[in-house]
């Protein structure tokens, strides 16, 4: 089995990686290896930048007992001499049992999987889906607000390039949710991904932070503009100022990296809980690779 994209994810397996991801959060937390994927290898294929999302995946396999190998810089591999993604897949596959990679050409990891019958995980392809992020943002939410059911989720920033944020709308779709959106004009979530799922949750467009329980800012993706114009005129901060808008109890996450969607300052307000979101990716990775790899739950 593949992770590809959120869209055609089912509620029972949403619902088995986050039971299995519970299950999993103390040995993330003890930074404790288990042995339930001993012997195996995962390859992390990364041709485009990551830091957590390549690391968490590397520790989620180290502590699951497995080994990792692969890359993060394309420019030192051979698809920097022209090599095909065909050709680097049939080799990886005698070095590995799974593979997990980002790349900025979307469909590039559904490609992959439909190549090699080693699990593949997209970790990201262009601004289309970024699943394993919007299981691990189901967990933060279900672990910081109690549960995921009743909450008004606001998405900020970059709705059209983000696609962390198109993966975590299907998937919030299948939870009774209410699912705000805030965004500069040229930058609205694609209208296509609103119409999949407006059938069974409901998503309206904002301009204030009040309501939500959950606010999800965004990166304005700067790598996915031609116009460095539009880029400047679409950045946003959430402050100090903004702070004293948004609900007591409600919750700040951020998939990061940020760069000035959040200030410095915004870090130590008990309602920040972005570096908690990048640590439950930890435990979320461990229960995608033992299911995708088919380990036995410890
Ligand atoms: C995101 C990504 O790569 O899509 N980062 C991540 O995986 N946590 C968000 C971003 O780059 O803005």
């Amino acid at each position: 089995m593949d992770l590809i994209t959120t869209r055609t994810l089912s509620k029972a397996f949403i619902e088995d990686i986050l039971k299995k991801a519970e299950s999993y959060e103390k040995a993330a937390r003890d930074k404790k290896n288990l042995t339930v994927l001993k012997g195996k290898t995962l390859a992390t294929l990364f041709f485009e930048p990551s830091t957590r999302t390549q690391m968490s995946f590397q520790a989620a396999m180290l502590r699951l007992g497995g080994t990792y190998l692969g890359f993060s810089n394309p420019k030192t591999t051979s698809s920097a001499k022209g090599e095909t993604l065909a050709d680097t897949i049939r080799v990886v596959e005698g070095y590995a049992d799974a593979i997990v990679m980002r790349h900025s050409v979307e469909g590039a990891p559904a490609r992959a999987a439909e190549l090699t019958d080693l699990p593949v995980i997209n970790a990201g392809d262009g601004s289309n889906q970024h699943p394993s992020q919007a299981l691990l943002d189901l967990f933060t939410i279900r672990k910081e607000k109690g549960k995921i059911d009743g909450q008004t989720i606001l998405l900020a920033g970059d709705l059209k390039y983000g696609r962390t944020v198109h993966s975590l709308m299907y998937a919030l779709s299948h939870y009774d949710v209410d699912i705000q959106l805030f965004s500069p004009p040229s930058l609205k979530m694609p209208e296509s991904i609103v119409n999949d799922i407006k059938d069974r949750v409901s998503v309206t467009e904002t301009s204030d932070f009040g309501d939500a329980d959950v606010v999800y800012a965004t990166r304005v993706q700067r790598e996915r503009f031609a116009d460095p114009e539009e880029y400047q005129k679409s950045l946003y901060t959430i402050d100090e100022s903004m702070l004293a808008k948004i609900k007591t109890d409600a919750i700040i996450l951020h998939p990061l990296p940020r760069v000035k969607e959040i200030a410095p300052e915004v870090d130590a307000d008990p309602r920040a809980k972005y570096f908690e979101q990048s640590f439950y990716g930890v435990p979320t990775r461990m229960a995608i690779l033992d299911t995708l790899l088919g380990g036995s739950s410890e």
